[in-house]
């Protein structure tokens, strides 16, 4: 199994340090309690106005027909990796209130919030997600009959970690590579921004 732990600047809690988005999972399933423990920790995240605007579709990579619709709409740069995911997930994010059908605009905020919930809770499992932008809209909306105020924001690989070299190459080499992160004073200023 690999690990990739965060080399932090300052001391930072273990199950964010050892959160990362790895390629290569084993064939361990993820069993469905434990699946229902990582959408619970999803929906205690806060959101404005408590709207909760996240919703999940998944399937287990059992679920061969299932797990295969919804690998068919990722792109062709996270598809030769995400099908060893144990579970992928469709996350679909409500784009307006549902007290009065105004605009939502903290709806990809909330979401995605949502999200880190879900994958900090599997950290702490030893599950770990890889979130991918990489998918087709149009595909995802029309295979999946969504109706135009749900929107994909994004998709997850889930699964436990495997190793670097059940993956073909340029995965395997990006599954080895070191993360980074910017220092903090580029990115966080005392009182004002500064240039
Ligand atoms: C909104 C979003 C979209 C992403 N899209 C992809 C993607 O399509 N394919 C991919 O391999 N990784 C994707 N990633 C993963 C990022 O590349 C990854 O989180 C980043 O490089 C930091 O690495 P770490 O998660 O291991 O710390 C995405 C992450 C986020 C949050």
């Amino acid at each position: 199994m690999s690990h990739k732990p965060a080399q932090t600047h300052f001391p930072v809690a273990d199950f964010i340090k050892h959160r990362w988005s790895p390629r290569a999972f084993t064939s361990q399933p993820i069993e469905d309690d434990a699946l229902r423990t990582l959408f619970e920790a999803a929906a205690w995240a806060p959101s404005a106005m408590n709207e909760q605007p996240w919703q999940f579709i998944y399937a287990h990579r059992e679920q061969t027909e299932a797990f295969q619709k919804v690998w068919n709409c990722l792109l062709p740069g996270n598809q030769p990796w995400a099908k060893n995911a144990a579970v992928l997930v469709i996350v679909l994010a409500r784009k307006s209130f549902s007290s009065n059908g105004a605009d939502n605009r903290h709806y990809l905020h909330d979401v995605g919030m949502a999200t880190a919930n879900l994958l900090l809770q599997a950290g702490t499992m030893g599950i770990h997600g890889h979130v991918m932008g990489g998918f087709d809209l149009a595909k995802t909306q029309q295979e999946f009959g969504l109706p135009t105020d749900l929107e994909p924001a994004t998709f997850l690989a889930l699964g436990y970690v495997g190793t670097a070299e059940q993956l073909e190459e340029p995965f395997r080499s990006r599954e080895l590579a070191g993360r980074s992160r910017k220092p903090l004073d580029e990115f966080v200023f005392e009182n004002q921004l500064s240039a």
